[in-house]
């Protein structure tokens, strides 16, 4: 197995330990924490609303809690069956949302008639060689627009460590003291440009830094009308 798909497979791991932990971890039980994030709740909620949305490694749907009323509906998706049990217990309205259990890199079984693919802390963690067969794929399901939503870089966030392939990696430990290497990028805009500029012209490219969130997102156009 490649170095890469092992740091694929570990961060899977990774995340299938920490599902009953995560949404404490991320301070998401916490009042203050949510009232920071407002902006950027509010800015998803505007991109989202009335539409047919493919969440990707959705967890345990923190953030689909926070917008799926406004859309048509959201599919929410992960490779863990363990943090898709975590989001059940949020018992958010079938009515408009629906999971599944599916890998990101594959989709097998996702249908493919969304008009906007969504994940959120997500695309940091897409190995740099992964990254274009990963969109690609991914744009097979969605005729409309893509966003993604990702953490701006903290004080501790730059750890210096990177791999072979240029992937930024951070190492992550559990209360029990098992400890992960997970890659965890923090684009430029140069480097987010050249990721989508194959896919579309018109990236646009949103920071909050108040609470460290950065928004990317496009519409996507037909192949055959980029030039
Ligand atoms: C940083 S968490 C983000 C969860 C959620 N989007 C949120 O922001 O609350 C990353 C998620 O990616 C999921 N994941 C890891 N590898 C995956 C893969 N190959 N396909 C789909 N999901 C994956 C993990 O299970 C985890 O829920």
């Amino acid at each position: 197995m490649s170095n890469t798909a092992k740091l694929i497979q570990e961060m899977q791991t990774y995340y299938h330990h920490r599902a009953a932990l995560y949404d404490v971890s991320m301070g998401y039980d916490q009042p203050e924490t949510v009232m920071q994030l407002t902006p950027v709740i509010e800015r998803l909620r505007q991109l989202v609303t009335d539409k047919k949305v493919l969440e990707i490694a959705c967890g345990p749907c923190f953030w689909t809690q926070q917008i799926y009323d406004c859309t048509h509906s959201i599919l929410a998706t992960d490779f863990n069956q363990s943090v898709l049990n975590q989001a059940a217990m949020k018992k958010l309205s079938s009515d408009k949302v629906q999971m599944q259990q599916a890998d990101a890199y594959q989709l097998d079984g996702v249908p493919s008639n969304f008009e906007v693919a969504l994940a959120i802390d997500w695309l940091s963690h897409v190995p740099k060689t992964r990254l274009q067969g990963f969109l690609k794929n991914l744009h097979r399901h969605v005729q409309g627009m893509v966003i993604f939503c990702d953490q701006l870089p903290g004080p501790q966030s730059q750890t210096d460590t990177f791999d072979e392939e240029g992937n930024h990696l951070q190492q992550r430990t559990l209360p029990d003291s098992s400890s992960y290497t997970v890659i965890k990028h923090f684009f430029c805009n140069q480097e987010i440009n050249s990721i989508f500029t194959p896919f579309t012209p018109q990236i646009a490219i949103e920071r909050f830094p108040q609470t460290r969130r950065l928004l990317i997102h496009y519409p996507l156009i037909a192949a055959e009308n980029l030039s």
